[in-house]
């Protein structure tokens, strides 16, 4: 079995000839890693995380270097070609993006039950007939992420914090060793985000899923993964330990939008990385570096430390 979760070899990706917005990206992330992608908007965030996911096709090869993505040891998509095997691979594969997660007029334990799709008969799951048991799978699976009395709500029923939730319980039934979630707590309040990144840490740590997850918010990137990896304009301009981050490097990365970066309480340390302070408990830190993009993130500080958010909440 290959400890491999994910290997990228010279991944080009243009939508306009000769405008490559992934240009031969190259990385490698092992089973069990916590990685976080980080980067201005525009910088390939989405475009990466989709090329892996192998919902998107990379760029066929015109210099004889052929692009690779391979998960778990099986190539997903090369050289402009999607696999054969890729469904089969994509069903390894949880996704969680940052809207749209749920069918919103239907419940959400049907919702998350469509987590069988790739294991049951076709015909079942188009009619969204699920057994006993894999309701029952469901169920747990949302107790595991917190709103298992959210079961029988609608999907456009549910906050935003929940709806993610329910993406990654969605994912847990279908069994995914590796989850890769794109912006999964942009749209979130500060409690909401800690919950969901707290979920995905709780997965990464005692199931040994392996996690993948592209954040605009870099204190938690610096607060959850030990590993970031930075992409600007495309390229991987930073693959390392998260605690080597300088406020220098994050500044200059995010570019026009560190207009609005703020870093308070942050002073370089003697070894030129920072101080800050070590989360004791997932959850309860507050982050010493905010990136506020153009979006309307509302921030931590606007919560008082450790604040319990309402039980089943968002
Ligand atoms: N479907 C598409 N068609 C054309 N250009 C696209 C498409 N998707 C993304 N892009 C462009 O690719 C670049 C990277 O976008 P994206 O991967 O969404 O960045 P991020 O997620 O980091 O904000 C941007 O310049 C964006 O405009
Ligand atoms: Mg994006």
């Amino acid at each position: 079995m290959s400890d491999v979760a994910i290997e990228l070899r010279n991944v080009q990706k243009s939508f306009v000839k000769g405008q490559p917005v992934l240009k031969r990206v190259s990385l490698q992330i092992n089973r069990g890693e916590m990685v976080a992608l980080i980067g201005a908007s525009g910088s390939g965030k989405s475009t990466l995380i989709r090329a892996v996911s192998g919902l998107l096709r990379t760029d066929a090869d015109e210099n004889g270097r052929s692009g690779t993505v391979q998960i778990l040891g099986t190539v997903m998509q090369a050289n402009g070609r999607v696999s054969r095997d890729a469904k089969q691979l994509r069903s390894r594969v949880g996704i969680v993006f940052q809207q749209f997660n749920l069918v919103p007029r239907l419940s959400v334990l049907k919702n998350v039950c469509f987590g069988f799709l790739g294991r049951v008969p076709g015909w079942r799951g188009t009619l969204g007939r699920f057994t006993r048991r894999e309701k029952q799978q469901a169920l747990l699976a949302l107790r595991r992420v917190g709103i298992e009395e959210q079961a029988l709500k609608r999907g456009a029923a549910l906050s935003g914090g929940q709806q993610q939730r329910a993406a990654i319980a969605r994912s847990l039934v279908q069994g995914s060793e590796i989850l890769i979630a794109d912006e999964p707590i942009a749209s979130l309040d500060p409690s909401s985000a800690r919950r969901v990144m707290d979920i995905l840490a709780d997965l990464n740590k005692s199931d040994g899923i392996t996690v993948l997850v592209s954040l605009h918010q870099v204190e938690y990137a610096l607060g959850y993964c030990p590993r970031t990896i930075a992409l600007r304009d495309g390229e991987v301009v930073y693959d390392g330990p998260s605690d080597a981050l300088t406020p220098a490097f994050l500044s200059e990365l995010y570019g026009a939008e560190s207009e609005e970066l703020f870093l308070p309480g942050l002073e370089p340390t003697k070894a030129g990385g920072h101080s800050r302070p070590r989360h004791e408990a997932h959850g309860t830190a507050r982050p010493a570096i905010r990136v506020i993009g153009t979006r309307s993130h509302r921030l931590p500080s606007e919560y008082p430390d450790g604040q319990a958010a309402p039980a089943g909440g968002n």
